[in-house]
């Protein structure tokens, strides 16, 4: 069987391809550069734009991994003309305009869907390397707002799942991880896998937009998460371990994967 990867070089996409290839999946990739991908040997590469998808990408391909980019609607389109019979979406539980075209799209199709929507990724606790490194400190506004972070292996999982086996048609995975952490219990979660006492230091909003050097509208987008997360905390969802059969990664598991990121 022959999966069309999108995104293939991205945070999720990576372990995608991985564990497609692991259960004997043929796996094309799609990408802006094949030059830049690093993806493993067994890969087809093919060069392709989202924003201008040509028809040539989905030839022979059966099932696709869908991330939100470019137009959906074409992107349906294209896929269904050449033979595709089965998509999962990459989407987010914090539903943003492309997110919400692009499950629309699919779902308007004739073809087999699936959605994972996971909230907050454990990978974007990379940000937090530098200082780490540094000092063991981590700076940042509302450290008492609750997120339940996600590992991407497990969203990679839950993705491979739906794509490879049956019984996940017309079904939306609402992903976390297993705890919903305030910002000191993720700094001491980080801690405990490498080994070092991580301490958080609470910031203003406008302390940490002046120093982060984040882009306004991500900056916004960020702090009204936050925001949010200090009155309603993310829960804790089952998707997970329903659809794996087993629980999903803590951050600590998560950090012992990327201590050379924190050391
Ligand atoms: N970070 C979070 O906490 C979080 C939470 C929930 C949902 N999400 C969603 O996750 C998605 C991102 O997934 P990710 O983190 O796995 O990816 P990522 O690391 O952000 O990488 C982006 C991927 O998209 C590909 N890409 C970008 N523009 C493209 C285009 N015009 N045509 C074709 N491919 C294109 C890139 O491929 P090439 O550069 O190789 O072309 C790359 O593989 C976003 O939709 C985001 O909203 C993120």
């Amino acid at each position: 069987m022959r999966i069309l990867v999108t995104g293939a070089t991205g945070t999720v996409g990576r372990h995608v391809v991985d564990q497609l290839l692991t259960a004997g999946a043929t796996v094309r990739a799609l990408t802006r550069n094949p030059a830049a991908a690093r993806l493993p040997g067994k890969v087809e590469l093919v060069r392709g734009d989202l924003g201008s998808p040509t028809p040539e990408v989905f030839d022979g391909v059966e099932r696709m991994y869908m991330l939100s980019i470019g137009d959906p609607a074409r992107v349906t389109e294209l896929a269904e003309r050449a033979g595709v019979r089965r998509i999962v979406t990459l989407t987010s539980t914090v539903a943003t305009h492309a997110h919400q075209e692009t499950e629309q799209a699919v779902e308007k199709s004739g073809l087999e869907w699936t959605h994972v929507r996971p909230g907050m990724f454990s990978a974007n606790l990379l940000d937090w390397a530098a200082g780490i490194k540094a000092d063991g400190v981590v700076r940042e506004p509302h450290g008492d707002a609750r997120q339940a972070p996600v590992h991407e292996q497990d969203i990679a999982a839950v993705a491979a799942t739906a794509l490879l086996f049956d019984g996940h048609n017309g079904q939306t995975y609402s992903l976390s991880g297993p705890e919903s952490l305030t910002k000191p219990e993720q700094a001491a979660a980080i801690g405990e896998a490498i080994g070092v006492d991580v301490r958080f230091e609470e910031l203003s909003p406008d302390e940490w937009r002046a120093r982060s050097g984040v882009p306004d509208l991500v900056a916004d987008f960020m702090l009204d998460l936050w925001q949010r997360a200090t009155v309603r905390p993310e829960p804790v969802l089952a998707c997970v371990e329903d659809v794996l059969g087993r629980p999903a990664r803590t951050v600590t598991e998560w950090a012992a994967g990327h201590v050379g990121a924190f050391r």
